[in-house]
This record gives structure tokens, sequence and C-alpha cells, in this order.
């Protein structure tokens, strides 16, 4: 019966926001008091692409007058498949090194502290981000300010540690004033998270706002639409096509809109991800 499916689908609308209420944080910072004005991410980024280039193409050079020395990877395709955790570990500390070197756009100039990624070189799951905000800049972490502690929440929400997946960012040096990332800037990091996601090879990539969203499925289709329904990774490098993605809304932008709507769309996404990958809550 008509009548009968609606309540149906009232009922699972109400337990989604109550177990986004629960899971997220819901009880701990009200709508009407968050007072936090990060900087702009999901909902109101542009919407048009940023234009990436294929990982086996050479990038579009950004005009040489605003670039430095850049940072020659080796092509991915040379990176050897089945690498051990070991390897894996040492592949993306030696990436680090080259990527502190890499002057290859004016952030590597002014930033105070690369951001490279951290967590488990091994992980199952990986989130990726916009750029380092003020604080990542401060420590050279990932998600380390008020938005990191709000994604720190949804990992322990899935019932994980940070430390047991691993989190970067698109960009690796903060843009100024936390502007959103310039076309040319994500040409030349790209790279950087092409190599990364190579060396760890997760099962699921968990794309946190429209530039990561937009950057990684090369598409100019917003997050709003794009959130909650499996994405596949474009064939970017050896074995990483088709790698399931995930794209959710920026913990930023969760911050900015405390909503339990909000909050119930977030949990759904994670559940989601915790289903494909065979977790379960603790
Ligand atoms: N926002 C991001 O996108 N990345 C960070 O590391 C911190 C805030």
């Amino acid at each position: 019966m008509p009548g009968m499916m609606v309540t149906e689908e009232l009922r699972t609308i109400a337990r989604q926001l109550l177990e986004g209420e629960l899971m997220l944080g819901g009880g701990f910072l009200p709508a009407r008091r968050n007072p936090l004005a990060g900087p702009a991410v999901a909902a109101s980024a542009p919407a048009a692409a940023v234009p990436v280039p294929a990982a086996t193409q050479s990038p579009v050079a950004p005009a040489p007058a605003a670039m430095g020395r850049r940072v020659d990877l080796p092509p991915v395709e040379d990176l050897p498949q089945n690498l051990s955790p070991t390897d894996k570990a040492a592949a993306l500390d030696a990436m680090r090194e080259q990527a502190v070197a890499c002057r290859g756009c004016p952030l590597g100039q002014s930033r105070m502290n690369l951001v490279f990624g951290e967590g488990d070189p091994n992980a199952e799951l990986v989130f990726v981000g916009e750029a380092p905000g003020a604080d990542e800049d401060a420590s050279g972490r990932p998600f380390v300010g008020r938005a990191g502690q709000k994604l720190t929440d949804m990992i322990a929400a899935m019932g994980l540690r940070r430390d047991q997946v691993y989190i970067c960012n698109v960009l690796k040096c903060r843009p100024p004033g936390n502007r959103t990332p310039q076309p040319a800037e994500v040409v030349q990091c790209w790279p950087f998270l092409v190599r990364q996601l190579a060396v760890i090879r997760p099962k699921v990539i968990v794309t946190l706002g429209n530039p990561a969203t937009q950057t990684l499925l090369n598409t100019s289709i917003g997050i709003t639409k794009l959130r909650g329904q499996w994405q596949s990774l474009p064939d970017i490098a050896p074995g990483l096509g088709g790698t399931p993605v995930m794209p959710t809304f920026h913990p930023s932008y969760i911050l900015r809109s405390y909503t339990p709507e909000v909050r119930g769309m977030v949990w759904s996404d994670l559940k989601q991800v915790m289903e494909r990958l065979g977790l379960k809550r603790k």
C-alpha cells in the first residue's frame, strides 16, 4: 500500500538522522551554537572542474615566472605493483622527501610545512581532502584543526582509528588564506596524489568536498549531486582505475552546516563505506 511505503520511508529517514546524530556527535555542538566559519569548501566551491591531466600525460605547465624547481617523479607506470607494507612505507617516505623539495608552484615558498599525508601505508581506506589549512601548515599533519577533529570523529564512528586509514589532500601546501586550490597548483601536485594512491592501493577512497571529488573524478558535477553514490576512479595509474570512490561532504562543511540532515547524510555515506569494507560498528 502506498501509505505504508511512505511510512516505512519516513521511518528509514528518521533512523538515519538519529544514527547520524549519535555517531557524528550531534549532541555536542547544536547547530545554532556552531561558531565555525571555516574556509569555503563544499557548498560554495566553484562548479567548474579543476582540469586534471591524465597521470601519464605531462601536466600543463603554468607560466614560468610563477614557477620554481619542479620535482620530476619517475613515471607511475614504473612503480612495482604488489609492494609489501614495508616497501609502501619506504616509497611514501621517499616521495615525501621529493615533495618537500618541490617548488613547482609558489605555495612551496609561502607554506610553513609540507603536509604530505599520514596513516597506514597499507590502508584499505584513504580519505582525500582539499588542502592544508593553518593548523595543518603549522604542524605538517593533515586534518588536525577543527575540521580534522570532525574527520577523526567520523573515522571513529566507523570503528577505526586515524592510524588505520590514510589521510591526505589534493594540495600538499597551504594556499594563502585557505583559498580554493588553483588549477595550476592542482596540476603541479597531482603526480604526488596519484603516486600516493598507486603505492597504497586502497580498496575504497572517500573524497571530502568539492575540490577533492572533482579533481579525483575529473568531473564538474558538484558534491551535493555526487555524495552518497558510489563512483569509479578514472584510470589515473595502472591498477587504480575502477577503485570505488565515495564522495561525501567536507568536515568543514559539516561544521558550518551542522544540521541533523547533513550529519545524517554523511553518516549514511560512511555506512556504505563500512558495508563495502566489511567493517562492523564496535
Ligand atoms: N581541510 C582540508 O581539506 N585538509 C586538511 O588537511 C585540513 C582541512
